[in-house]
């Protein structure tokens, strides 16, 4: 199918499991939310997340792959992940923010490099996913008043990217399957210029480098 099909059961393995840690993170924001409406969209969410993941374990087995062989390898790093969620409010914001938009553009990016079914199931998790980053985008913005709360955004920016980082650096190798995948550039390009455009459609200047909004 002209895919490199062992990458492509990884990545489809790592995609499969984030959208799990989604499902149950949405769910838990719906146990602990203070009001019924705020309760309603977050198992909408939650019931979106688990479509989601039980999607792309469908296209692990049409790949005749095992899922629970392909998630396994991204588990500790995830989990990891996941369990150093802030709660404190703009903090836990910002996180809900730039996670659903990594998930955006790796979906993006992924829709590029799959095969067709595979690509036809993302259009459904993208239609859904865009409504969770406008729903994330909306709760950020309405934290940010003041310089301070600014500056605090932006330091929990910088935390969670070194957190996503150090989740991986204990051992990096699944995940250089997104690499052997291949479209590297535009997956970094996507990646990157995704995070910068993001923090500065919230008012952020990421790095302080200044880019052109
Ligand atoms: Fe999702
Ligand atoms: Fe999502």
């Amino acid at each position: 199918m002209g895919v490199n099909r062992t990458a492509l059961i990884q990545v489809l393995g790592a995609v499969a499991y984030g959208e799990l840690k989604a499902y149950e993170g949405a769910k838990e924001q719906a146990r602990t939310a203070s009001t019924d409406d705020e309760r309603r969209v977050w198992k909408t969410q939650a019931a979106e997340e688990l479509r989601h993941h039980r999607g792309f374990v469908k296209r692990l087995e049409a790949l005749g792959a095992d899922p629970e062989r392909a998630m396994r390898p991204y588990r500790r790093a995830l989990d990891s992940y996941h369990s150093d969620e802030p709660h404190d409010d703009i903090a836990a914001a910002i996180w809900d923010y730039l996670g659903e938009g990594v998930a955006d553009d790796l979906l993006g990016w992924l829709r590029l490099v799959v095969d067709e079914e595979t690509a036809e199931f993302i259009e459904t998790v993208a239609a859904d996913e865009v409504n969770h980053e406008a729903r994330a985008a909306a709760g950020i913005r309405g934290r940010l008043h003041t310089p301070a709360d600014h500056r605090e955004a932006m330091l929990a920016t910088m935390r969670m990217v070194g957190r996503m980082l150090a989740s991986g650096a204990p051992d990096p190798r699944p995940f250089l399957a997104f690499v052997r995948l291949g479209r590297t550039p535009e997956l970094l390009g996507a990646l990157v210029g995704g995070q910068i455009r993001r923090l500065q459609s919230i008012g952020l200047r990421p790095l302080g480098v200044g880019v052109a909004a």
